[in-house]
């Protein structure tokens, strides 16, 4: 092929030697640029794919808009040294059976639960993941949908469209005031303490939660208070959940957790859906065992346009936007880059999810 016809097909930037492929190529391009093969499964933010392009990587990028089947992504990353993945691509036992080769698999996300970690480190594989990237943004999207349920945003919004808005009524659809109300918070890690810092500033909320280990420091600055998990169910007004999702935490808002909570009190959920029994969850707001809930997560994701949650006057559901910031965005981008580059230029990774493997 002659040069003329290969400028056609792809092009670089200034001072750049990467090139990035022209839009008509194939869904899976590899650039190549060195040794390392990187396989990067979604369009992330150009932030932290423009500094693996500095490096004498050889990149391939998944350009289709969804994410690869598991058989698509095992083809591909069989012949990869690293994957640069996020919480759509199912790393389990028989991914990493099948490319136990993998040199490190960097999550571009906080939350890593679709990665089988026990068996990466068994196959001593380091997983990074982007810790604290997306933590205010998250905390936003908590805080927001804890006014957006107490006030009924999405369903007041419906009546608008669905033409509805009839005369000003002084008592329809009223909803209630988060000021001087108790905030539980479940797993009161990274995100959990923005929750808090937000509710206590905004709103002089008393601050509760209950977690694997005490926080010294929330316990001091926020006055948060440690109860346990009933005494949470029991007080809270509202009740955010932002612990991570694991065998224990799996479903542990159900039936039970919900008619223990108080009829009046709002449920949160931004971590990760399989978290709340969805049916329980459903039934609970049904029979007013609850007074609403506000739901990033859900379970399964995406969720059936016709779940009974989403014609609930008392429920917001948004489709798992927590980190959609721009600026959340470009550093989860750019920490799930530096991960792979800083473990290929000193055997180290500043964000590990099982560091034993690079210490063992
Ligand atoms: C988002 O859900 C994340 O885990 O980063």
């Amino acid at each position: 092929m002659g040069l003329g016809k290969q400028k056609d097909l792809w092009y670089g930037g200034k001072n750049n030697p990467v090139l990035t492929p022209a839009p008509y190529l194939l869904n899976l391009i590899p650039i190549m640029i060195g040794k390392k093969k990187i396989l990067i499964t979604r369009n992330y933010p150009a932030a932290g794919m423009d500094l693996l392009k500095k490096e004498p990587f050889q990149l391939t990028f998944w350009e289709k808009e969804r994410p690869m089947t598991p058989d698509e992504l095992a083809a591909q990353a069989e012949n990869h040294d690293a994957l640069l993945c996020t919480l759509t691509d199912r790393i389990d036992k028989p991914f990493l059976d099948r490319c136990s080769h993998l040199e490190i698999i960097s999550q571009f996300a906080v939350g890593y639960d679709n990665i089988d970690i026990p068996e990466a480190t068994h196959k001593k594989i380091p997983v990074g993941f982007t810790p604290d990237a997306m933590s205010e943004a998250t905390a936003d999207i908590a805080f927001g949908l804890m006014i957006a349920t107490a006030r009924k945003f999405f369903f007041l919004h419906k009546t608008i469209l669905n033409k509805e808005w009839g005369y000003f009524n002084p008592t329809s659809h009223l909803g209630f005031e988060p000021k001087h109300k108790t905030l539980g918070v479940f797993g009161l890690g990274r995100i959990g303490v923005k929750m808090a810092e937000r509710c206590k500033a905004a709103y002089d909320m008393t601050i509760l939660y209950h977690n694997r280990t005490r926080n010294a420091l929330a316990e001091k600055q926020l006055g948060a208070r440690y109860v346990s998990f009933d005494r949470l169910l029991e007080e809270s007004d509202i009740l955010s959940v932002h612990c991570a999702l694991t065998p224990e935490t799996r479903q542990i808002f159900d039936a039970r957790a919900f008619r223990k909570m108080k009829p009046s009190a709002v449920f949160i959920n931004t971590a990760r859906g399989p978290i709340h029994h969805e049916p329980d969850l459903i039934e609970a707001l049904q029979h007013k065992e609850l007074w609403g809930a506000g739901l990033d997560v859900t379970d399964p994701e995406p969720m059936a346009p016709d779940n009974p949650l989403l014609s609930m006057e008392n429920v917001c559901v948004l489709p798992h936007a927590g980190s959609g910031t721009m600026e959340a965005r470009d550093r989860m981008s750019v920490l799930a880059a530096e991960n792979i580059i800083m473990f290929y230029k000193t055997g180290r990774v500043s964000h590990i999810v099982n560091p034993e493997v690079l210490t063992g």
